[in-house]
């Protein structure tokens, strides 16, 4: 742990003499951290934080999350620079390494991904086994898993190579791996990937390009692809990327760890939501369906969500809402769409609900998912694949988390502990005496 301990807080337990005085560390912005670790020897006693929504589960340097202030830093740059300024594969290069690159650097990072872009021929025949409506998120937990059986010559997770070809070949393969589930369930051949382009041209590419005739991916859909994924490249310690780091503190290889994080990823709670944004807006149809439908959501009984509201760390609005909001306009014009109805219900539910007590006094803002939906529909992809996308960007940061976890010297098993409320011991019943 690189936190200094200069200041401590002490747990006095009531009734007794026992104390423990428990090192409180600083990181370099945020929160300081108790460090709890000798609470159970002095005391006999766990902490309780079910959701870990108080809980620092590990040191990192990747990224800061301020969520009152609206705040995203991807190894300290603000989310809105990388956004405006940087591409995709160097912002890979940035959550990986630590550092931006030089150009020199970053050609060679472009031209390590680009080796890796294609996947073993069996694989192909992988896909084959999936029903043709299978959902795409299916399909990526189980080709990702998969990986693991074709790459015998790189699972060894505490040599450095191993674990720099492996990301080279998550990060190469994930676009290819999603694409060919897009063109598996259409029943379109699957098309190879072109190393002549860059990574979201070439993910384009794939996705949209038939045999048959020529395609050039329209520049402008592969710079608001790249935003895309340059906005859900990570996000600190979320449920997949927790899911990620716990798959691989076993010891488990990458992309048994990936395929993981891929599973909790489509929880509609998290990655899932973008696709559940979408089946709300077009359930609700109309901005006159409002009012009724914000009701059944103040309904408690009703279990219905706000999707693409609210967040477990931003109390405030989500930057890269913001982004991706006046990404779509930027998108919707420039492919000639005057009025979307969906952007408009958006953008009107957005205006209500931050004026409604119930989510004012809640804190509830639009996330990443609230506009994500909007601007990759009208980019021609099916709701199905808007969680798939998401996983193929947040692979990056997946990743980045794991290394840096395989790197702490201080990292062990994760083996959360529990308040028992169960039964107490008793003896088997024989079950003519039930
Ligand atoms: C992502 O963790 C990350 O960083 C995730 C992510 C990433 O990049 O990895 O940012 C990506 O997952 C974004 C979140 C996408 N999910 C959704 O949009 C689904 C809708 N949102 C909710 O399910 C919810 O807001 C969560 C799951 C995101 C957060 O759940 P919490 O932490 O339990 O929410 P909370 O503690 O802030 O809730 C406080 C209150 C509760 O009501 P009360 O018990 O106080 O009366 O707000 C309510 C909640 O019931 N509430 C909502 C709501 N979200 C919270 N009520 C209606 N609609 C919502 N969306």
């Amino acid at each position: 742990m690189s936190g200094s301990a200069k200041r401590s807080v002490t747990i006095t337990l009531d009734g007794s003499n026992k104390s423990s005085t428990l090192p409180l560390l600083d990181g370099t912005i945020g929160p300081q951290v108790a460090d709890i670790r000798r609470i159970y020897g002095d005391l006999g006693i766990f902490t309780y934080d079910p959701g870990y929504g108080a809980t620092a589960a590990c040191e990192s340097k990747i990224t800061y999350i301020d969520g009152d202030q609206g705040i995203l830093l991807y190894r300290g740059y603000p989310i809105e620079q990388l956004a405006e300024h940087s591409s995709f594969l160097e912002v890979a290069y940035l959550l990986t390494n630590g550092e931006l690159p030089t150009p020199a650097q970053l050609r060679d990072y472009e031209m390590g991904v680009l080796r890796h872009t294609m996947l073993h021929e069996q694989l192909r025949q992988f896909y084959n086994g999936f029903r043709r409506d299978a959902h795409p998120m299916a399909v990526m937990c189980g080709v990702v898993g998969a990986l693991s059986a074709f790459y015998h010559d790189s699972l060894d997770i505490n040599n450095p190579e191993h674990r720099k070809i492996s990301a080279f070949r998550l990060i190469a393969k994930m676009p290819t791996i999603a694409a060919w589930a897009h063109k598996y369930n259409s029943g379109q051949p699957f098309m190879y990937p072109r190393n002549d382009l860059g990574y979201a041209e070439n993910f384009l590419y794939m996705f949209n390009a038939v045999p048959a005739e020529t395609y050039k991916v329209n520049p402008i859909l592969a710079k608001a692809m790249d935003l895309i994924m340059i906005l859900h490249a990570d996000h600190e310690q979320n449920a997949s990327t927790s899911t990620v780091r716990l798959s691989g503190s076993t010891g488990a290889n990458p992309f048994a760890c990936i395929a993981a994080g891929i599973a909790s990823l489509w929880g509609p709670a998290h990655g899932g939501a973008n696709e559940a944004v979408l089946k709300m807006l077009t359930e609700i149809g109309h901005v006159r369906n409002i009012p009724e439908f914000l009701s059944e959501v103040k309904d408690k009984g009703s279990h219905t969500k706000l999707m693409g509201f609210g967040h477990r760390v931003y109390k405030n609005y989500d930057p890269r809402a913001k982004i991706i909001q006046k990404a779509c306009h930027d998108v919707l014009g420039e492919l000639g769409i005057k009025d979307d109805p969906l952007l408009d219900l958006a953008l009107e539910l957005e205006k209500i609900a931050l004026n409604d007590k119930y989510f004012v006094d809640r804190k509830l803002y639009p996330n990443v998912d609230f506009y994500s939906g909007i601007i990759l529909k009208a980019m021609g992809f099916p709701t199905s694949m808007f969680t798939a996308l998401f996983a193929v960007s947040r692979t990056v940061g997946w990743i980045s988390q794991w290394a840096e976890m395989i790197e702490d010297p201080e990292q062990r098993i994760g083996r959360p502990r529990q308040i028992y409320t169960g039964p107490t011991q008793r003896d088997y019943i024989p079950p003519g005496q039930r």
